[in-house]
């Protein structure tokens, strides 16, 4: 089976964001742990989202695996969708880009103008994917939001104060945090840490209960209909998909139970892979699942490519008309071009830029406008020798009716244009006349 991994943020929307994420001083550096970098977000950035997650702040697995919500406090969050019929419309956002630091509770950063005005920039980008809300006529795709903790809770207020009130048809639950019944990693047996185990996941019922009737599109059907019992048990925490990661990370950092990172001290660190990944490590696609699928979808995206994109690399030289008001043509210079987009164009003496090394330019004859395209010229004449006429005509009326024409011009014309792009592109590299 093929992995799935997840795409990253090359879109329009998501790109500019992770271009110009905060770091120190708006995070401050003796605040929260910028040192191990911003982690943005995990799940569908494509509109393809029906529930909005809003966590806290990243912990160590999220620092290693460049994704939120994956520890264990991930699989906790990732088996609350499961009850909600979730698998993969959902998508996450923390309250802040970076781990608390010690001694700090994340509290003081609350009303913070720049991190506030940041984190409305993702639920803005976030809802614009989305078409906005889907519940109640609602021409978008979210259904839901679901924060976890008291910080994510103020997060959320304070998006939708800066947006209007709660989107209609939105559905909210404000949960308690995934790790409210731990404390610093390390469960809490007291009595109390019981009681206050046991309303935190009455309250995740309670949250159940009111979204599932709003998610109308769940992955699964028929949605689950179980409800948590007085502590967390195995069948809870569920493994977080692939697809929510980036590519190449081994499944252990999805699916173990047990804490794989640990922090010694600040800023350190430690990652250990479970004894089980080195005795079975994760399965890669094998052999046939290459042979069956990777090779005829990498030969299937190669012919796809439109031809001027096939054509690799080649190099003219002559004289440049750079088409800049006032600016002399380029004599004796090389145009390098590749898979048909100019790359450089330099002087012919100089050396050939990385990656041209032994590519050899071939001469124009007269001059070379870059990325001109001369309508008025007929295109396989790039290609036909020149006609050596066989004597003075006085019109045009009159060497078309000349019985070389159709041998040496129309006839082979006719073939360049019936063989198609490619074979223009490959005879053409050989002449440019403009
Ligand atoms: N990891 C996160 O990314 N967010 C949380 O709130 C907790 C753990």
């Amino acid at each position: 089976m093929p992995i799935e991994f997840c795409p990253g943020y090359d879109t329009a929307l998501f790109r500019p964001l992770v271009e110009t994420f905060p770091g120190h001083p708006v995070y401050h550096k003796d605040k929260f742990r910028v040192e191990w970098g911003p982690i943005f977000h995990r799940g569908r950035l494509d509109g393809s989202a029906r529930v909005l997650v809003i966590g806290q702040d990243p912990a160590q697995h999220e620092g290693i695996c460049r994704r939120i919500l994956v520890g264990a406090a991930g699989q906790r969050v990732q088996g609350y969708l499961a009850r909600l019929g979730l698998t993969r419309s959902y998508v996450m956002v923390n309250v802040y880009l970076y781990s608390v630091a010690p001694g700090n509770s994340g509290g003081s950063s609350i009303n913070d103008p720049a991190i506030t005005a940041y984190r409305n920039l993702w639920l803005d980008a976030i809802f614009a994917a989305s078409g906005g809300a889907g519940g109640a006529g609602g021409a978008g795709t979210l259904e839901a939001v679901i924060t976890f903790g008291t910080l994510a809770k103020k997060a959320w207020e304070k998006w939708t104060a800066a947006n209007g009130g709660v989107p209609a048809g939105l559905a909210v639950a404000n949960l308690t945090h995934p790790t409210a019944d731990a404390h610093f990693g390390n469960p809490d047996t007291s009595a109390s840490a019981a009681t206050k185990l046991k309303n935190m996941l009455d309250g995740w019922n309670a949250g159940l209960d009111a979204l599932r009737p709003a998610i109308a599109h769940p992955d699964i059907t028929p949605v689950p209909t179980t409800r948590y019992g007085t502590r967390f048990i195995a069948q809870d925490l569920v493994v977080i998909p692939a697809v929510d990661l980036p590519p190449g990370l081994p499944a252990f950092m999805r699916d173990a139970t047990e804490a794989w990172a640990v922090r010694d001290g600040r800023p350190k660190i430690i990652v250990t892979a479970p004894p089980a990944a080195l005795a079975a490590p994760s399965a890669a696609p094998s052999a046939a699942v290459h042979a069956a699928a990777t090779v005829p979808a990498v030969a299937a995206a190669l012919a796809a490519r439109p031809a001027a994109r096939r054509g690799g690399l080649s190099a003219l030289k002559g004289t440049v008309v750079t088409m800049k008001p006032g600016a002399a043509p380029l004599a004796n210079h090389t145009i390098y071009i590749r898979d048909g987009v100019i790359a450089a164009i330099q002087p012919s003496a100089q050396a050939a830029p990385s990656g041209f090394a032994g590519v050899t330019a071939s001469a124009a004859e007269g001059f070379i406008f870059p990325g001109f395209i001369e309508l008025h010229n007929h295109l396989p004449y790039n290609a036909l020798p020149l006609w050596n006429v066989p004597k003075k005509f006085e019109h045009r009326g009159q060497w078309r009716d000349h019985k070389d024409y159709k041998t040496l011009i129309t006839g082979p014309m006719k073939t360049i244009v019936t063989a198609g792009g490619e074979a223009l592109v490959a005879q053409g590299n050989r002449i440019i006349r403009s």
